[in-house]
């Protein structure tokens, strides 16, 4: 081994921010706006924050507009609730779905440019379950800025985070939470560049670090979403919930996996499938192809498996058509531009003209680091961690259960990223600067000179392929006893094989081979969490469906919770759902109950 592993510096903060994507920096924005001269560090795992994950997000971002004559939050909310196969918190979406407009406006006020209807009105359209009087009709109710809507966020919220100081360290990852009497007072980053330690101190700590699906084959998410903190949480032993529901996009570029935005359907486009037939009539008779990405995805790998999909040669997948040849050439040129130009790019088909070749994409991740709804991380299903906080993608509070709505989570971020920092503003009032931690040896000085010391003939990409290749043929969209059981077995293969790649080299600095094997190790744990937590939940409910437990069953009406603080050594717990809507007994109480969800 080259250098010897030591923690270079200290610096303090007031608050730190692991993740600097758009929760996070709503966050940020939140606290400089309440509380002018905050000292807030950012990190990131990329070179700027721009290159977030957020700015990939095309389609919209749900809201319901209080000028609007003929939607309403309860609809909303309805559909959040129904969406998510009854499994998300009442609280939660009733907060979020009441604030969402407000939200809007902010980002509107702060720079970002909505598209605009010809009346100057913001634009929206609809998206997949979102739907009018308790599921009746479609609703129009995503506010978009064309199909590049994360941009429009990012571009708005990073403006905000530099008014107000907040500090950048790019290309890094906080490697391990630091605590003090089970207060967290921050965390040991490592920067990739120097190849060094640094301890950020800090009285609060936010983890937005984004989505995980790059274990499957095909998926949507950037190269960096790779689980990170929430191995970080695991070690510190707290728990993770509802990681078995990961989100299947239908339509996902074959190949890649690169989003084909559910907005492309939002505006007319229809899945096909070998005959041309649109075949979503038969699965969702009144929603069809706006219905929610679960049942659309298991859809299309139905159609595949009963001999209607396609093959394609070039990426040996097989897929289903979109088909947008019908849509009038001003939406595709000024409303669906850029997913256009990416078929044309990467498929080589011309949208305009051709069919395009589609099949679903791991996209995102439902469950995570537990969090109350003030984005107070949890410890159980009551207790908090003091100092520690979480939003966005990485989080559950749970706005979505075990299926999210499209549009929902740019309408998480933003409003979650909001409630954090103000929840983060209360909680600075009486924290002080935290002492020192504890001198015990880091978790990560054992985990990099295990990695740093292989000497196995094992190689990465062999390694990572399997995993991928696993994850999408066992823990995938279709999941049963059988395939769960093989892919825990598989992956304790994988985790030993992961820690005997050898490194083509041992220096520190810029050690890609370090820092990818990080990843891939972070990527196996929480593939073994999502695992897990499948073979546990003997029913089918939202995005996790049990062939060989197909229905949903109110024996699992709760959160999974898991602790894994050792690969492998599972304990679960369970969150109960919280039904306060369904429980005040007000107005409408009775869909919100656990309601038969038929689309
Ligand atoms: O299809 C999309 O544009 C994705 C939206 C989302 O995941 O919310």
């Amino acid at each position: 081994m080259g250098a010897a592993l030591t923690v270079d510096s200290t610096l303090r903060c007031d608050v730190l921010i692991i993740g600097a994507g758009g929760a996070g920096l709503r966050a940020a924005a939140q606290i400089g706006e309440r509380r002018p001269g905050t000292r807030i560090i950012a990190l990131t795992k990329v070179s700027s924050p721009q290159k977030s994950h957020t700015t990939t997000a095309q389609g919209g971002m749900a809201a319901v507009d209080p000028k609007d004559p003929m939607d309403r939050p309860i609809f909303h909310t309805f559909d959040t609730w129904k969406g998510s196969d009854c499994s998300a918190d009442q609280n939660v979406i009733k907060k979020v779905c009441d604030i969402g407009w407000e939200e809007v406006v902010w980002l509107e006020r702060h720079g970002m440019h909505f598209s605009r209807t010809e009346e100057g009105r913001i634009a929206k359209r609809p998206f997949g379950g979102h739907m009018l009087d308790f599921g009746e009709r479609m609703a129009f109710r995503a506010c978009y800025e064309a199909d590049r809507t994360g941009k429009g966020i990012m571009d708005t919220v990073w403006a905000e985070s530099l008014k107000y100081g907040v500090d950048f360290i790019g290309q890094c990852v906080a490697t391990e939470l630091l605590f003090r009497d089970g207060q967290c007072i921050g965390a040991i980053i490592f920067r990739y560049p120097e190849g060094k330690f640094l301890a950020i101190l800090a009285k609060a700590t936010i983890i937005a670090t984004g989505g995980n699906t790059r274990m499957y084959l095909v998926s949507s998410n950037c190269r960096g979403n790779t689980g990170d903190a929430l191995v970080l949480a695991l070690q510190a032993g707290l728990p993770v919930m509802d990681l078995e529901a990961v989100q299947f996009h239908p339509t996902g570029m074959v190949g890649p996996g690169i989003l084909a935005s559910e907005a492309l359907r939002g505006e007319g486009a229809i899945l096909r499938n070998k005959d041309e037939e649109p075949f979503m009539e038969r699965y969702a008779p009144t929603a069809k192809d706006l219905a929610p990405r679960d049942l659309i995805s298991r859809a299309i790998i139905q159609e595949i498996r009963e001999g209607r999909g396609l093959f394609h040669q070039d990426h040996n997948a097989h897929h289903v058509w979109l088909d947008l040849r019908h849509l009038p050439k001003e939406v595709h040129e000024k409303k669906i531009q850029e997913v256009c130009s990416f078929f044309k790019r990467f498929v080589g088909v011309d949208p305009e003209k051709d069919l395009c070749p589609v099949a679903p994409t791991a996209h995102y991740q439902m469950g995570g680091i537990p969090t109350n709804e003030f984005g107070e991380v949890q410890s159980d299903s009551q207790g908090i961690v003091p100092g520690l906080f979480a939003c966005g993608e990485v989080a559950a509070a749970s706005l979505h259960g075990l299926n999210r709505l499209g549009t929902n989570s740019l309408l998480e971020l933003i409003t979650m990223g909001r409630v954090t920092g103000e929840r983060v503003v209360e909680y600075l009032k009486d924290a002080t600067d935290p002492e020192e931690p504890p001198g015990s040896r880091l978790i990560v000085f054992d985990q990099f000179s295990t990695y740093l010391n292989a000497q196995g003939k094992e190689k990465y990409a062999q390694v990572r392929d399997s995993l991928r290749n696993l994850m999408m043929e066992k823990v995938g969209i279709f999941r049963t006893e059988k395939s769960l059981v093989e892919a825990i077995e598989v992956l304790t293969e994988l985790r030993e094989m992961a820690t005997h790649i050898p490194l083509g080299t041992t220096s520190l600095k810029a050690n890609q081979d370090l820092w990818q094997i990080w990843e891939l190790n972070n990527l196996i744990t929480v593939s073994m969490v999502i695992a897990q937590g499948a073979l546990a939940r003997k029913e089918s409910r939202g995005a996790h469906f049990r062939e060989d437990y197909p229905e949903r069953s109110d024996g699992f009406n709760y959160h999974t919770l898991v602790y894994m603080p050792q690969f492998n050594e599972v304990t679960f717990g369970k969150r109960p759902i919280d039904m306060s809507i369904f429980e005040a007994k007000g107005e409408h109480y009775e869909l919100f109950d656990y309601i038969v969800r038929e689309y």
